[in-house]
């Protein structure tokens, strides 16, 4: 893994992690911190609105993602999370740390923020010196034969985290590059292989899908097999779009159509305002080893292209590990779509 950070490698951090009755933290301008509840989602959802214009402000966190977090079988908040209230009642921080099971690597995942009208004045450390001692709980439980990483994300633009990440150990270990396609432009013909049959997404086809996403993604960098609850959450939310997002089959051994590839997408109204444009976003493009190479990826892509189009939409989205090994960031060069933006992924390994 190449280190990007001018740290360096101190190897994995072997240490005990805190106890579970660790003080969390302290600061003079939090009257009150707490762990957060499902009943806060309307609170945070203003918080991370505030967080989300500051910091990374074309892709907002739905009100629906919010509360469907607490509904995931590993997040449990009253361990998992603290807010930060000032005297007056204003939600001023919110710190979640979130232990998606995985099979060959243990990750401990940080997510949270300070309201950008309280930064510069050290809560932000705080609170990111609790989680990570909250993620070295999670990680203490897991098999130490596995790999153990704590993650962090974040806009290369927001260089209060990027400064303090690196300032508590985390090091930059990869970039992730946003791109995005005008769809009023060519749209490249489509050349479907012929041993192929592509369909729009259909929720009968959810758990068939949902094993192409584990065994495509199996090559990408920190990814895991998804709960069963995490893909569910996803695939009926409300800004999942089926129409928008497509599936290729291919015939299974014994004749039953076998999902090989997918463009999977989703829609947020509310990212359009601060984008400039109406738009789409690819979340998930994966074909299964054994059927790369034929553009099964290329296709799908186009016929989302053209669907987001026909429904009027001004351009589609996408981030992409820029080193992914699959290529996948020439793939998308190739079908016209540009580099925009960058965000960084911050690990410790233990
Ligand atoms: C990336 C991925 C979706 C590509 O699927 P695919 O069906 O093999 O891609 P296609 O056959 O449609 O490739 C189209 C173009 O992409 C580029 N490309 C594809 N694989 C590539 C590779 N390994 N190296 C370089 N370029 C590659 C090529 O330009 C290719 O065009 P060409 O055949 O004219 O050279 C697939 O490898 C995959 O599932 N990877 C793992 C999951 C993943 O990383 N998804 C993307 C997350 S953002």
């Amino acid at each position: 893994m190449e280190r990007l950070s001018g740290t360096q490698n101190q190897g994995p951090r072997r240490r005990a992690a805190p106890p579970l009755d660790a003080p969390g933290p302290a600061h003079p301008e939090i009257a009150r911190w707490r762990p957060a509840t499902v009943s806060d989602a309307d609170d945070l959802w203003q918080f991370t609105r505030a967080v989300g214009k500051a910091d990374h402000p074309y892709h907002l966190t739905t009100r629906e993602g919010i509360e469907r977090d607490f509904g995931l079988s590993y997040f449990h908040p009253e361990r998992d999370s603290l807010i930060g209230f000032a005297a007056d009642g204003t939600l001023v921080a919110m710190g979640m740390v979130m232990a998606p099971p995985g099979e060959t690597l243990a990750r401990a995942i940080l997510v949270g923020g300070v309201h950008p009208d309280y930064r510069g004045r050290g809560i932000g450390r705080e609170l990111l010196a609790w989680q990570l001692g909250r993620a070295e709980q999670q990680l203490a439980t897991d098999d130490p034969s596995v790999p153990r990483w704590i993650l962090a994300y974040t806009e290369e633009t927001a260089y209060r985290s990027t400064r303090l990440f690196r300032r508590l150990g985390m090091e930059c270990a990869r970039y992730f590059q946003s791109l995005e396609r005008r769809l009023d432009e060519l749209i490249p013909e489509i050349d479907l292989p012929v041993d192929i049959r592509v369909i729009r997404f259909t929720s009968e086809l959810s758990a068939v899908v949902h094993e192409a996403r584990d065994s495509s993604f199996r090559d990408h960098w920190a990814s895991q097999p998804m709960s069963d609850d995490a893909w569910d959450s996803f695939v009926t939310s409300r800004k999942f779009r089926p129409d928008l997002s497509y599936l290729a089959l291919a015939a299974g051994p014994d004749g039953t159509p076998k999902v090989v590839g997918f463009t999977l997408a989703t829609v947020n109204e509310d990212d359009w305002l601060n984008q400039g444009y109406t738009g789409s976003h690819v979340d998930l493009v994966g074909v299964i080893d054994g059927w790369r190479g034929k553009h099964i990826a290329r296709t799908l892509l186009g016929l989302h292209l053209h669907a987001a189009r026909t429904e009027g939409l001004a351009r589609a989205t996408l981030v992409v590990d820029s080193e992914s090994p699959t290529g996948a960031l020439n793939l998308y060069l190739g079908m016209g779509f540009t580099p925009t933006t960058r965000s960084l992924a911050f690990t410790i390994e233990l």
